[in-house]
């Protein structure tokens, strides 16, 4: 507090024109600071077969809204508006009971299997080909998790040769058979789901699954050498999270290309302040994971890089299985996904994917009626970020007045992250403010480059933190207006609990 106290009284004296009634802050830019390149696989999504979320959801040819392949037209509309760039499927927890024979071939003929993950009825309506027609039908890439909890090895790479090898072998030619002669090349496969926890079918200590995953991996990449694979790294956050990924990467380190690792927020002590510093601890996941990789990669002197995979990410706290995980999403959770979103973006070098949990329903972005699809707030974030937010993140240096959450010591108010998108020749500046009763005025400045005169400022606020839209009323969206840059240095007002995106033209 007493650092924060000062830095008022600083920028007081400096820049008299400041209201001494707000908060202060001050942010550096520094184009020449870069901290990696943005994948753009960091705006991902999931559809798992969970709830409304493939069936009822991306799926259900008795909609007016469905198209020729039983697939919502409103969903893909705006999936692609969402920019979404790569989809994992089937799940989650319904990959580790779930055999992909299930799903293919005539449908009519597929069994109707009960799903122990959620308790479910699954019909196998949607399978392999299905998913393929979906992302395809959105643009993005498709990202397989096979089943490691109760499958094989020769499921897993049996899997990789019906999507991947070309006709001439039992699998790709039964792909042939069911229609598909080309083969799909999909890139990215999971390797099992959250193994680390009780509630997984096939839950195993890090050394069986790494053992078990490890011969599967090997089978998978002798299939298609030229996969990409994610091994199932931490969820679970109890004491030995750590054990875990440092044994899942070590074992694993010569076949994997990424580890993933999972983390859901929640407001669960009605305590605002203490849920915006929630992302401390998906800082903390992060530090940590990379400490780990670089230090298998060094000590076994691995030439090749391994990133993580944050492939599931969401608030989720007041919908669980009897409502089937249908969340609704308020002004507060568009500032907890905006923070997950900049945690990325400061680790840009490292975050190389990451998957929003899920695209529709379940714990979603959009929600649908038998005819009608809606926006939830936490929408607009995530189409902000996807939209603008590619190049090279930059390191950003924010001093701001800080706040104790419990145990969590100096969170600033303000989360930041800057990103240089050189190709449009343009700084963007993304901006929470965690508090929710006071602006920030902060003081912007840009250490190299020239500024355009104007900015375009983006931004998401509500009177109520818990403000929600619904199917007829969308309250929360975002509003964008034009603002007048003086110089390399300018003063901007955070209002109370938003969001802002400033995007400015920059001559390096
Ligand atoms: O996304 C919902 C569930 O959360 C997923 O099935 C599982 O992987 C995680 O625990």
């Amino acid at each position: 507090m007493k650092a924060g106290i000062i830095l008022s009284l600083l920028l007081f004296l400096f820049f008299p024109a400041v209201n001494a009634q707000n908060l202060q802050a001050k942010i550096k830019i520094d184009i020449e600071r870069k901290i990696g390149d943005i994948d753009s696989l960091l705006f991902g999504n999931f559809t798992e077969h969970l709830g409304r979320c493939i069936y009822g959801g991306i799926y259900d040819p008795s909609s007016n809204q469905a198209n020729s392949d039983g697939f919502r037209k409103d969903v893909i509309d705006a999936t692609r508006g969402l920019r979404v760039s790569v989809i994992r499927w089937p799940g989650g927890n319904f990959s580790s009971g779930y055999h992909w024979m299930d799903g293919v071939g005539d449908a009519a003929q597929r069994p109707v299997r009960k799903d122990l993950a959620w308790g479910d009825s699954e019909p196998n309506k949607v399978g392999t080909d299905e998913f393929m027609k979906f992302v395809r039908a959105v643009h993005a890439e498709p990202y397989i998790c096979v089943n490691l909890g109760t499958g094989t090895w020769d499921e897993a790479r049996n899997w990789v040769e019906y999507c991947n090898a070309k006709t001439g072998f039992y699998f790709s030619d039964l792909r042939a058979k069911n229609g598909h002669p080309e083969p799909y090349h999909v890139k990215f496969w999971g390797l099992g789901n959250e193994i680390d926890g009780p509630w997984q079918m096939g839950h195993r200590n890090a050394e069986d699954y790494s053992k078990f995953a490890l011969e599967a991996a090997k089978l998978m990449k002798w299939s298609d050498p030229s996969i990409r694979l994610i091994a199932s790294g931490s969820s679970n956050y109890g004491a030995d999270w750590i054990d875990w990924n440092r044994t899942v990467l070590t074992n694993l380190r010569d076949q994997i290309d990424y580890i993933s690792v999972h983390h859901y927020s929640g407001n669960y002590d009605r305590d605002h302040n203490k849920f915006m510093a929630i992302t401390r601890q998906v800082e903390d996941i992060i530090n940590v994971t990379e400490g780990l990789i670089n230090q298998v990669r060094i000590q076994y002197k691995l030439k090749k890089p391994i990133y993580i995979a944050f492939d599931e990410y969401n608030v989720w706290y007041r919908a669980f299985n009897e409502n089937k995980l249908e969340e609704h999403y308020n002004m507060q959770d568009v500032l907890v996904v905006a923070m997950y979103l900049n945690c990325f973006l400061r680790h840009a070098n490292i975050v190389k994917m990451a998957n929003m949990a899920q695209l529709v329903n379940v714990i979603a972005p959009m929600m649908v009626t038998q005819d009608k699809l809606w926006l939830q707030t936490i929408y607009f974030p995530l189409q902000m970020y996807a939209t603008n937010c590619h190049g090279q993140s930059l390191q950003t240096l924010v001093e701001s007045v800080t706040y104790d959450a419990g145990d969590i010591k100096d969170v600033p108010w303000l989360d930041v992250s800057s990103v240089l998108n050189a190709g449009n020749q343009e700084l963007i500046i993304n901006v929470v403010n965690r508090n929710a009763n006071q602006a920030i005025e902060t003081i912007i400045q840009n250490q190299f480059g020239v500024l355009d005169k104007t900015a375009t400022v983006t931004s998401i606020n509500a009177t109520n933190l818990s403000d929600e839209n619904s199917p007829s009323e969308q309250k929360i969206r975002p509003a964008t207006r034009s603002m007048e840059i003086p110089g390399n240095q300018f003063s901007y007002i955070f209002p109370p609990h938003s969001l802002t995106m400033i995007k400015i033209k920059i001559k390096p």
